[in-house]
């Protein structure tokens, strides 16, 4: 059997161009598996998995959790709020307790970068990164690019832009590695004070006018302005951003040709997505939805036979 060069899913920087080619056909037997009458496989039947979420997700952790019902896994969640943590109890300290009830692997969201980078020296457990602060989320760009290769045939040689708040955004990130490790072209694309300034030192496209940026791409990732993380004003109004940074459906007809729109969510509808955008035929929204779960799948199968 193929398998992973990590037993951590920390980030897509840690893994191969190979890791990723054997998640992604992993992630394939499991699509047909979710396309049967009966949606379960025992393959993790006497493994024990926590979600342990420290920010709000919707997405991420119904999929995960999804994932693992389906593979058969036992699963406990936790969220910080309504918790100890809110008494003052350590990260380490909770997860120590989690595993102390006998679990195998832990899935964790958390708002400070390198969090499950941190654990990872201090437990044995497997870690799945589901996403820490700004810095990385590892399956959601696996799902993307997955999604791009079931759309579009193959990621290598198409053209990505990422388009929005790239400074504070962990998907941009996970997708320019993937992408990048997948043989794709990448470009970013945003107002200057939402680009990082050391972005061109990762090998990618900068683009602050998003009508050619649209003309140059195959697929358009659009991504969510994220106020919570911005202690200050990176534009003047969502409404001047809407103006020259939001996407509609006629800018998208208008194109001489198809591309292929998509979004991690949660969307803001009307600020950069209009609604007609994000529910038109351009869009793959929720079919990156529907392709985290056989993703997710993939990945806790593979890390489960690294313990
Ligand atoms: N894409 C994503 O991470 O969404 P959630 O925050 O809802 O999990």
């Amino acid at each position: 059997m193929q398998e992973l060069s990590v037993r951590h899913l920390l980030g897509i920087k840690d893994i191969t161009a190979e890791d990723i080619q054997l998640i992604f056909e992993t992630a394939d037997n499991f699509k047909d598996v979710l396309n049967r009458p009966i949606k379960k496989v025992p393959s993790l039947r006497d493994i024990t998995i926590a979600n342990v979420f420290f920010e709000n997700s919707t997405r991420t952790r119904l999929s995960f959790e999804l994932a693992e019902k389906r593979l058969s896994a036992d699963v406990i969640n936790f969220s910080s709020s309504g918790s100890s943590v809110k008494k003052g109890e350590t990260l380490l300290d909770t997860v120590n307790n989690i595993l102390a009830m006998k679990v195998d692997m832990i899935v964790m969201r958390h708002a400070s970068p390198g969090a499950p980078h941190f654990l990872s020296r201090h437990i044995n457990a497997n870690i799945v990164n589901a996403g820490d602060g700004t810095h990385e989320h590892p399956t959601q760009a696996l799902l993307d690019s997955f999604s791009i290769r079931e759309k579009l045939g193959d990621v290598a040689g198409k053209k990505v832009v990422i388009i929005g708040d790239i400074l504070h955004s962990r998907v941009a990130l996970s997708n320019i590695f993937a992408l990048q490790k997948l043989g794709a072209d990448v470009m970013v694309c945003g107002p200057v004070t939402l680009l990082p300034k050391y972005i061109r030192e990762l090998g990618v496209k900068v683009e602050f006018d998003v009508r050619k940026a649209l003309a140059w791409c195959d697929v358009a990732n659009v991504l969510r302005i994220q106020l919570e993380r911005q202690q200050m004003k990176y534009f003047p109004s969502l409404r001047e951003y809407t103006l020259y940074y939001g996407i509609d459906k006629k800018m998208l007809d208008s194109l001489d040709k198809e591309i292929v729109l998509m979004h991690p969510g949660p969307i803001n509808r009307g600020v950069e997505l209009s609604s007609d955008a994000a529910d038109s035929h351009h869009s793959i929204i929720l079919n990156q939805v529907e392709n985290g779960v056989a993703v997710r799948m993939a990945v806790l199968y593979l890390l489960a036979s690294k313990q």
